[in-house]
């Protein structure tokens, strides 16, 4: 069988390491790298993505420059978390005739945090016959399409609550950013307030499990809290002094019928002691299941690859990590 040619839309450091796996994948071949940063274009993908050898074609600026050269089946699209920043991107990987798995993660399930944006973004797919999909560690797995598939054991399921706790000084320098390594309180506030900071999705997670086990989402709650460091800690990313922010943790609330259905609990902080997943299901029967030893980075590498097998037999339109038979190494 011919190999899948696949495009890497977007460079940074899960779009680096997304385009070395593809390489190191049996059936995939990479025949593109895009990315806007001027520090990349012009130079050799291999070079960019951290490679020991050259693939003899440059970074394109634009999909349209990378498209002259190539004919490609499936755009692995790694650029940003928004929908007003990624929309269009999405909607020119369809047009241009590509199947798409994107690492966005307002596009996880938007059907009822950005219902209009999940419109466009379906009509598009279906219009030129491709299939798109967002997916991830998470939003796209541990807070969502992982306790869906548990509730398959369970004959009642009263209530979900889903723990993610991480050490973030193993994580890319993106993810330490975002959760505020090195701000002080102040900064962290203003930047929270702005909408710009700390993980995205908890409510795409909370609206796929509400959506697919047919609850009505009456009320969503979610607060937010900066972890303090007490020491001076230094990755390869950050320094953080005593007194500064070293990380965060989110709790978001989902209620239906007044009663509260879901919780998800996200905790990243430098050097946290803690890391490891656990997912809790009261109902008949109850289950609790802890997993340790995901990696966010290498996790979100996996599945967007991963998936490419389930996208390209899926049917057209924008699909979600629920609507897919399940992902598996392939
Ligand atoms: N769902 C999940 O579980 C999950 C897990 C990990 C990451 N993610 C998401 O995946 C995305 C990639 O992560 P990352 O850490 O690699 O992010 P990043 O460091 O921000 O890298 C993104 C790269 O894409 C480039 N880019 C931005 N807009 C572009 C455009 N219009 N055309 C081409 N390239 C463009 C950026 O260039 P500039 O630097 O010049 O802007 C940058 O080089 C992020 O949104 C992240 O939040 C999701």
């Amino acid at each position: 069988m011919d190999s899948l040619r696949v495009i890497q839309y977007g460079l940074g450091p899960i779009g680096c390491a997304v385009a070395r796996h593809v390489i190191s994948r049996q059936g995939l071949e990479l025949v593109a790298g895009v990315d806007i940063d001027q520090e990349k274009t012009g130079k050799d993908v291999g070079d960019v993505i951290g490679l020991d050898h050259q693939l003899g074609f440059p970074v394109a600026a634009t999909l349209a420059e990378s498209g002259c050269q190539v004919r490609a089946d499936i755009a692995l699209h790694t650029t940003n978390s928004y929908f007003p920043l990624f929309g269009d991107q999405i909607v020119e990987l369809l047009e241009a005739g590509l199947d798409v798995v994107s690492t966005s993660e307002e596009l996880s399930f938007p059907w009822i945090a950005h219902p209009d944006d999940a419109k466009r973004i379906d009509a598009a797919a279906k219009a030129a016959g491709k299939t798109v999909l967002g997916t991830g560690v998470n939003p796209g797995y541990l807070m969502d399409s992982l306790p869906l598939s548990l509730t398959a054991i369970c004959q009642r399921v009263d209530r979900i609550k889903v723990t993610r706790h991480m050490n973030a000084s193993i994580r890319r320098g993106p993810f330490q950013v975002k959760i505020g390594a090195g701000m002080t309180v102040e900064a962290f506030n203003q930047r929270m307030e702005a909408g710009r900071m700390g993980h995205v999705g908890l409510p795409e997670s909370m609206g796929m499990i509400f959506d697919t086990l047919g609850r009505r989402l009456d009320r969503y709650e979610s607060s937010v809290e900066p972890l303090m460091a007490d020491r001076e800690i230094s990755t390869e990313h950050v320094t953080v002094k005593p007194g500064e922010v070293r990380g965060l943790k989110q709790v978001a609330h989902g209620y239906a019928d007044g009663v509260e259905f879901v919780t998800l609990v996200f905790i990243a902080g430098l050097e946290e002691e803690t890391n490891e997943d656990t997912i809790e299901i009261e109902g008949v029967p109850d289950l609790k299941v802890t997993m340790v030893g995901t990696h966010g980075d290498l996790a979100t590498v996996a599945i967007a690859v991963n998936a490419i097998r389930r996208v390209r037999q899926a049917p057209a339109g924008l699909v979600t990590m629920r609507d897919l038979p399940i992902i598996t190494r392939f």
